[in-house]
């Protein structure tokens, strides 16, 4: 079964391009993961991991001109991984294409529905064990189909009543109907902003009756003049351990995972992570 894990958030800038890369690289240690960009608004993966050569973009997998074995790029080798275990689908950052998709997005086009509904995870023929997602902080369809297919949301904010307020209306107004599990991640935490974290974390917890896990992640100061393909290729950083606590909250189980991280596996399997009080 391929696990699907999306990330999301309401406004740019909160860090969830930089947490969907790094978690892409942890889980690249227990299967075989593809991270798609599908963030149409401020594309980035082709800065950080510039490809000379591409066959085809997400967005053409997204109208249903392309497959998945057209998009996907093994980048393992990018970043000290072994071949075939770590893939990136890159979106098309050139505004002829951007627009496109904007335009079919805003008429929630039917092709884009079909293409997420019915995909087969595969690469090469082989299932993908996990598939992570890079969402724009606003969209009409893409965003919608993303929620409804995750088996997990990690919704990032920062910490700040602004983002909390759009965090609360997405949650009420869809998040709490659909059946993947929803992980509130609060970056950018530091003394400074502690007081703010105590509260937002303490609204979640009241408001939001499955938000029993929520992560928060420190401010980095290295981290804050952008992403670089070191922090991919070099472990060390402390946010790789923040962020395998992020996944071992919501019940990642794979044995590898767990063992190369010294820590035991809890019990439940993954199924167990989507919401089962929720209805579908
Ligand atoms: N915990 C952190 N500490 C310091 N800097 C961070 C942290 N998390 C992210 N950043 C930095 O913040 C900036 C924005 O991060 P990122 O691009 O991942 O945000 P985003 O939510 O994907 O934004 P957008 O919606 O514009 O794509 C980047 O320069 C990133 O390196
Ligand atoms: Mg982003």
């Amino acid at each position: 079964m391929t696990l699907l894990v999306s990330f999301q958030h309401v406004r740019g800038g909160s860090g969830t391009s930089l947490i969907s890369m790094v978690n892409t690289k942890i889980l690249s240690n227990a299967g075989k993961v593809a991270l798609l960009e599908m963030d149409f608004l401020n594309p980035l993966l082709h800065y950080v991991f510039p490809q000379k050569n591409l066959k085809a973009h997400v967005n053409d997998f997204l109208f249903g001109e392309a497959s998945l074995d057209d998009i996907l790029v093994d980048v393992g080798q990018d970043v000290n991984e072994r071949p075939k275990r770590l893939w990136f689908g890159y979106m098309n950052p050139l505004e002829g294409a951007r627009r496109r998709l904007e335009l079919a997005d805003a008429a929630r086009d039917k092709r884009i529905i079909r293409a997420l509904e019915n995909v087969s995870w595969k690469i090469e023929g082989m299932p993908l064990d996990f598939v992570l997602i890079d969402t724009a902080p606003w969209s009409n369809c893409i965003l919608d189909i993303t929620t409804i297919i995750s088996d997990i949301i990690f919704f990032i904010i920062k910490p700040n009543m602004i983002e909390l307020t759009l965090f609360f209306h997405r949650y009420t107004t869809q998040l709490y109907r659909v059946v993947a599990k929803v992980v509130p991640i609060i970056n950018f935490c530091s003394q400074v902003n502690e007081k703010h974290v105590q509260m937002i974390v303490k609204t979640l917890r009241e408001k939001c009756p499955e938000c029993e896990n929520i992560i928060t992640i420190p401010y980095y100061p290295d981290l804050a003049s952008g992403l670089s393909k070191e922090l991919f290729r070099d472990t060390s950083h402390s946010i790789y351990d923040d962020l395998r606590k992020v996944l071992l909250s919501t019940g990642f189980k794979e044995r590898s995972f767990f063992q190369k991280h010294e820590i035991s596996a809890p019990e439940e399997g993954l199924h167990t992570t989507r919401y089962l009080r929720k209805t579908p």
